[in-house]
């Protein structure tokens, strides 16, 4: 469906997704290498578990939603790729990283 129109004369860079090693232009963002590398979806709904894709690619959708380099929530548009980045589809809901609810008095 999605393929890069040149192969870039620029560096490569390598990433894993999903567990999966991959060559990617250096310039790209994760959501760019998803979808050229047909990666399919990048994270599931948190009610029905829809898988869903990289749609508007210029933050507004958040439909690119990813856990990277351990971060969840992510969007992956916005994402450049770096070497040994390390990628995983957030399957429903991602944790909120630093959120600590309840364990402070209000005051
Ligand atoms: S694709 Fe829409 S926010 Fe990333």
């Amino acid at each position: 469906m999605f393929k890069r129109l040149r192969e870039p004369d620029s560096e490569w860079v390598t990433i894993e997704i999903d567990g999966e090693s991959r060559r990617v232009p250096k310039d790209e963002t994760v959501a760019a290498a998803v979808l050229a590398d047909r990666i399919g979806h990048c994270r599931t709904t948190p009610v029905s578990g829809a898988p869903r894709a990289p749609y508007c690619l210029m933050g507004v959708c958040f439909e690119c939603l990813m856990e990277i380099d351990g971060i969840p929530n992510r969007q992956a548009c916005m994402v450049p790729v770096a070497e040994g980045m390390v990628i995983r589809r957030q399957n429903g809901a991602g944790s909120v990283v630093g959120l600590q609810v309840g364990t402070e008095k209000d005051g």
